[in-house]
Protein backbone atom coordinates (compact mmCIF):
# COMPACT_ATOMS: atom_id res chain seq x y z
CA UNK A 1 0.00 0.00 0.00
CA UNK A 2 1.60 4.02 -0.85
CA UNK A 3 1.99 6.28 2.01
CA UNK A 4 0.24 9.15 1.63
CA UNK A 5 3.55 10.82 1.01
CA UNK A 6 3.78 8.69 -2.05
CA UNK A 7 0.64 9.48 -3.19
CA UNK A 8 1.77 13.20 -3.22
CA UNK A 9 4.39 12.08 -5.31
CA UNK A 10 2.73 10.45 -7.90
CA UNK A 11 0.05 13.76 -7.81
CA UNK A 12 3.01 16.15 -8.20
CA UNK A 13 4.75 13.75 -11.08
CA UNK A 14 1.57 13.75 -12.95
CA UNK A 15 0.87 17.76 -12.56
CA UNK A 16 1.47 19.70 -15.28
CA UNK A 17 1.16 23.50 -13.37
CA UNK A 18 2.32 22.86 -9.61
CA UNK A 19 2.76 26.23 -7.66
CA UNK A 20 3.46 26.27 -3.86
CA UNK A 21 2.17 28.68 -1.33
CA UNK A 22 4.34 29.26 1.59
CA UNK A 23 3.68 31.12 5.20
CA UNK A 24 6.42 31.76 7.81
CA UNK A 25 6.23 28.08 8.95
CA UNK A 26 8.39 27.05 6.16
CA UNK A 27 11.29 29.37 7.58
CA UNK A 28 10.23 28.64 11.45
CA UNK A 29 13.91 26.14 11.30
CA UNK A 30 15.87 28.64 9.92
CA UNK A 31 15.05 30.24 13.41
CA UNK A 32 12.27 33.09 12.23
CA UNK A 33 9.31 33.02 14.65
CA UNK A 34 6.26 32.97 13.46
CA UNK A 35 2.96 34.62 14.02
CA UNK A 36 0.77 32.67 15.46
CA UNK A 37 1.39 30.04 17.92
CA UNK A 38 2.91 29.31 21.02
CA UNK A 39 6.28 31.44 20.58
CA UNK A 40 4.35 33.30 17.36
CA UNK A 41 5.30 37.30 17.14
CA UNK A 42 1.37 37.93 17.70
CA UNK A 43 1.64 36.23 21.05
CA UNK A 44 4.10 39.22 22.50
CA UNK A 45 3.67 41.85 19.88
CA UNK A 46 0.35 43.66 19.25
CA UNK A 47 -0.03 43.98 15.41
CA UNK A 48 -1.48 47.65 16.12
CA UNK A 49 1.39 49.09 17.54
CA UNK A 50 4.08 47.77 14.76
CA UNK A 51 2.28 46.61 11.60
CA UNK A 52 -0.33 49.19 10.82
CA UNK A 53 -0.09 52.31 8.57
CA UNK A 54 -1.44 54.10 12.06
CA UNK A 55 1.13 53.00 14.01
CA UNK A 56 3.84 53.94 12.22
CA UNK A 57 2.55 57.67 11.85
CA UNK A 58 2.36 57.73 15.64
CA UNK A 59 5.76 56.36 16.31
CA UNK A 60 8.03 55.28 13.45
CA UNK A 61 10.80 54.93 15.49
CA UNK A 62 9.20 52.08 17.43
CA UNK A 63 8.34 50.24 14.36
CA UNK A 64 11.69 50.46 12.87
CA UNK A 65 12.97 49.49 15.82
CA UNK A 66 11.13 46.00 15.84
CA UNK A 67 11.33 45.14 11.86
CA UNK A 68 15.71 46.51 12.49
CA UNK A 69 15.10 43.19 15.10
CA UNK A 70 13.50 40.67 12.14
CA UNK A 71 15.75 42.12 9.83
CA UNK A 72 19.47 41.37 11.81
CA UNK A 73 17.48 37.89 12.58
CA UNK A 74 16.52 37.26 8.92
CA UNK A 75 20.54 38.20 8.06
CA UNK A 76 21.77 35.92 10.23
CA UNK A 77 19.68 33.04 9.43
CA UNK A 78 20.08 30.47 6.32
CA UNK A 79 17.60 28.83 4.25
CA UNK A 80 16.30 25.12 5.58
CA UNK A 81 15.81 21.81 3.83
CA UNK A 82 12.26 23.00 3.12
CA UNK A 83 13.28 25.74 1.03
CA UNK A 84 16.28 24.00 -1.02
CA UNK A 85 13.45 21.84 -1.73
CA UNK A 86 11.31 23.64 -3.27
CA UNK A 87 13.95 25.36 -5.13
CA UNK A 88 14.56 21.53 -6.47
CA UNK A 89 11.40 20.95 -7.42
CA UNK A 90 11.10 24.61 -9.62
CA UNK A 91 14.49 22.64 -11.42
CA UNK A 92 12.94 19.48 -12.10
CA UNK A 93 10.17 21.61 -14.24
CA UNK A 94 7.66 20.08 -11.88
CA UNK A 95 7.22 23.57 -9.44
CA UNK A 96 6.26 26.71 -11.89
CA UNK A 97 6.22 28.96 -9.12
CA UNK A 98 5.87 30.16 -5.50
CA UNK A 99 3.71 32.49 -3.85
CA UNK A 100 5.17 33.09 -0.96
CA UNK A 101 3.46 34.88 2.31
CA UNK A 102 6.88 35.87 3.96
CA UNK A 103 9.31 38.51 4.17
CA UNK A 104 12.83 37.31 4.03
CA UNK A 105 15.05 36.07 1.61
CA UNK A 106 15.51 32.43 2.32
CA UNK A 107 13.35 31.28 -1.18
CA UNK A 108 15.62 33.23 -2.90
CA UNK A 109 19.03 32.38 -1.39
CA UNK A 110 17.90 28.94 -2.06
CA UNK A 111 17.42 29.33 -5.44
CA UNK A 112 14.27 30.04 -6.49
CA UNK A 113 13.69 31.81 -9.77
CA UNK A 114 10.10 32.38 -9.94
CA UNK A 115 8.68 33.58 -6.56
CA UNK A 116 6.21 35.82 -5.81
CA UNK A 117 6.32 37.85 -2.68
CA UNK A 118 2.74 39.33 -1.87
CA UNK A 119 3.43 40.43 1.59
CA UNK A 120 6.58 42.83 0.93
CA UNK A 121 10.09 42.57 1.25
CA UNK A 122 11.27 43.18 4.55
CA UNK A 123 15.15 43.94 3.13
CA UNK A 124 13.58 46.78 1.18
CA UNK A 125 13.24 50.44 2.52
CA UNK A 126 10.73 52.34 0.38
CA UNK A 127 10.31 56.36 0.62
CA UNK A 128 6.48 57.52 2.02
CA UNK A 129 6.73 60.24 -0.10
CA UNK A 130 8.29 59.72 -3.75
CA UNK A 131 9.30 56.52 -5.55
CA UNK A 132 12.67 55.77 -3.46
CA UNK A 133 14.14 52.49 -2.59
CA UNK A 134 16.70 50.99 -1.21
CA UNK A 135 18.14 47.49 -0.55
CA UNK A 136 18.43 46.70 3.01
CA UNK A 137 21.72 44.82 3.84
CA UNK A 138 21.87 45.74 7.88
CA UNK A 139 19.28 47.45 10.02
CA UNK A 140 18.96 51.16 9.12
CA UNK A 141 21.84 52.93 11.09
CA UNK A 142 19.77 56.19 11.98
CA UNK A 143 15.99 55.30 13.24
CA UNK A 144 13.93 56.09 11.42
CA UNK A 145 15.94 56.38 8.52
CA UNK A 146 14.99 59.55 6.10
CA UNK A 147 15.05 59.70 2.00
CA UNK A 148 17.98 61.11 0.56
CA UNK A 149 16.01 62.00 -2.26
CA UNK A 150 13.19 64.42 -0.51
CA UNK A 151 14.02 63.81 3.16
CA UNK A 152 10.17 62.32 4.05
CA UNK A 153 10.83 59.30 6.19
CA UNK A 154 11.25 55.61 4.69
CA UNK A 155 8.95 52.76 5.66
CA UNK A 156 10.22 48.91 5.93
CA UNK A 157 8.88 47.79 2.09
CA UNK A 158 6.35 44.97 3.61
CA UNK A 159 2.43 45.18 3.48
CA UNK A 160 0.77 46.07 6.66
CA UNK A 161 -2.77 45.45 7.89
CA UNK A 162 -5.13 47.64 6.28
CA UNK A 163 -3.10 47.76 3.23
CA UNK A 164 -3.94 46.53 -0.08
CA UNK A 165 -1.50 43.97 -1.77
CA UNK A 166 0.90 45.19 -4.24
CA UNK A 167 -0.60 44.97 -7.79
CA UNK A 168 2.38 43.11 -10.23
CA UNK A 169 2.11 40.21 -7.38
CA UNK A 170 -1.67 39.99 -6.81
CA UNK A 171 -1.85 39.60 -10.42
CA UNK A 172 1.00 37.10 -10.90
CA UNK A 173 -0.98 35.55 -8.06
CA UNK A 174 -3.95 34.94 -9.58
CA UNK A 175 -2.62 34.01 -13.00
CA UNK A 176 -0.87 31.85 -11.55
CA UNK A 177 -3.63 29.85 -9.71
CA UNK A 178 -5.36 30.41 -12.43
CA UNK A 179 -3.53 27.82 -14.47
CA UNK A 180 -2.53 25.66 -11.61
CA UNK A 181 -3.92 22.23 -11.05
CA UNK A 182 -1.82 21.52 -7.80
CA UNK A 183 -0.99 23.99 -4.90
CA UNK A 184 1.44 22.26 -2.18
CA UNK A 185 0.63 25.03 1.02
CA UNK A 186 3.28 24.79 3.41
CA UNK A 187 3.60 26.09 6.79
CA UNK A 188 0.98 28.81 6.49
CA UNK A 189 -2.36 28.85 9.15
CA UNK A 190 -4.14 30.06 6.20
CA UNK A 191 -6.07 33.03 7.99
CA UNK A 192 -4.48 35.71 6.34
CA UNK A 193 -6.63 37.02 3.00
CA UNK A 194 -6.08 36.83 -0.08
CA UNK A 195 -3.37 34.16 -0.01
CA UNK A 196 -5.30 31.93 2.12
CA UNK A 197 -8.30 31.66 -0.67
CA UNK A 198 -5.43 30.71 -3.29
CA UNK A 199 -5.73 27.38 -2.55
CA UNK A 200 -9.35 27.64 -2.93
CA UNK A 201 -9.25 28.83 -6.06
CA UNK A 202 -6.92 26.08 -7.26
CA UNK A 203 -9.51 23.71 -5.91
CA UNK A 204 -12.78 25.39 -7.57
CA UNK A 205 -10.43 24.58 -10.73
CA UNK A 206 -10.43 21.00 -10.20
CA UNK A 207 -6.95 21.03 -8.53
CA UNK A 208 -5.51 19.12 -6.00
CA UNK A 209 -4.65 20.52 -2.38
CA UNK A 210 -1.67 19.38 -0.65
CA UNK A 211 -0.90 20.48 2.54
CA UNK A 212 2.87 20.21 4.75
CA UNK A 213 2.19 21.64 8.27
CA UNK A 214 3.04 20.27 11.49
CA UNK A 215 -0.94 20.83 12.64
CA UNK A 216 -4.13 21.06 10.90
CA UNK A 217 -4.77 24.38 9.52
CA UNK A 218 -7.68 26.37 7.97
CA UNK A 219 -6.53 24.92 5.12
CA UNK A 220 -6.56 21.10 6.08
CA UNK A 221 -10.35 21.06 5.41
CA UNK A 222 -9.71 21.73 1.52
CA UNK A 223 -6.53 19.27 1.51
CA UNK A 224 -6.60 16.71 -0.50
CA UNK A 225 -3.31 15.31 1.10
CA UNK A 226 -1.97 16.52 4.41
CA UNK A 227 1.10 15.74 5.76
CA UNK A 228 1.74 16.31 9.50
CA UNK A 229 5.39 17.23 9.66
CA UNK A 230 8.30 19.41 9.59
CA UNK A 231 8.77 20.97 5.95
CA UNK A 232 12.19 20.91 6.54
CA UNK A 233 12.14 16.92 7.07
CA UNK A 234 9.36 16.28 4.57
CA UNK A 235 9.76 18.14 1.69
CA UNK A 236 13.57 16.48 1.24
CA UNK A 237 11.57 13.37 1.73
CA UNK A 238 9.44 14.03 -1.31
CA UNK A 239 11.99 15.42 -3.48
CA UNK A 240 13.63 11.54 -2.87
CA UNK A 241 10.39 9.66 -3.74
CA UNK A 242 10.23 11.76 -6.70
CA UNK A 243 13.88 11.33 -7.43
CA UNK A 244 13.52 7.31 -7.04
CA UNK A 245 10.52 7.27 -9.35
CA UNK A 246 12.20 9.37 -11.79
CA UNK A 247 15.36 6.99 -11.89
CA UNK A 248 12.82 3.80 -11.68
CA UNK A 249 11.39 5.29 -14.90
CA UNK A 250 14.70 6.03 -16.94
CA UNK A 251 15.72 2.49 -16.01
CA UNK A 252 12.69 0.74 -17.06
CA UNK A 253 13.37 2.54 -20.60
CA UNK A 254 17.01 1.23 -20.63
CA UNK A 255 18.64 4.60 -19.95
P1 LIG B 1 1.38 31.86 10.94
O1 LIG B 1 2.30 32.16 12.06
O2 LIG B 1 -0.01 32.33 11.05
O3 LIG B 1 1.31 30.30 10.70
C1 LIG B 1 2.47 29.51 10.63
C2 LIG B 1 2.04 28.09 10.27
O4 LIG B 1 3.21 27.31 10.10
C3 LIG B 1 1.21 27.41 11.35
O5 LIG B 1 0.09 26.77 10.73
C4 LIG B 1 2.16 26.36 11.96
O6 LIG B 1 1.49 25.19 12.40
C5 LIG B 1 3.06 26.07 10.77
N1 LIG B 1 4.42 25.61 11.10
C6 LIG B 1 5.22 26.01 12.11
N2 LIG B 1 6.42 25.42 12.06
C7 LIG B 1 6.39 24.60 10.97
C8 LIG B 1 7.33 23.71 10.36
N3 LIG B 1 8.54 23.53 10.86
N4 LIG B 1 6.93 23.04 9.25
C9 LIG B 1 5.69 23.20 8.74
N5 LIG B 1 4.77 24.02 9.27
C10 LIG B 1 5.11 24.73 10.36
O7 LIG B 1 2.10 32.40 9.61
P2 LIG B 1 1.45 32.72 8.19
O8 LIG B 1 0.36 31.78 7.87
O9 LIG B 1 2.56 32.86 7.23
O10 LIG B 1 1.14 39.00 7.41
O11 LIG B 1 0.84 34.14 8.46
C11 LIG B 1 0.21 34.84 7.43
C12 LIG B 1 0.43 36.32 7.59
O12 LIG B 1 0.03 36.74 8.90
C13 LIG B 1 1.88 36.76 7.53
O13 LIG B 1 2.36 36.90 6.21
C14 LIG B 1 1.85 38.07 8.24
C15 LIG B 1 1.01 37.68 9.42
O14 LIG B 1 0.36 38.71 10.07
C16 LIG B 1 1.56 40.26 7.27
O15 LIG B 1 2.50 40.68 7.89
C17 LIG B 1 0.76 41.06 6.31
ZN1 LIG C 1 11.61 60.26 -1.03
Amino acid sequence: MKRPIELVADALLKSKYLIALTGAGISAESGIPTFRGKNGLWRKFRAEDLATPEAFSRNPKLVWEWYSWRISMILKADPNPAHYALAILEDMGILKAIITQNVDDLHERAGTKNLIKIHGDILTAKCTSCRYTKKLDSPPNELPPKCPNCGSLLRPGVVWFGEPLPKKELDATFINASKADGILVVGTSGVVYPAASIPLIVKERGGFVVEVNIKPSNITQIADFFIQGKAGEILPRLIQIINNRLNVDRDDRGG
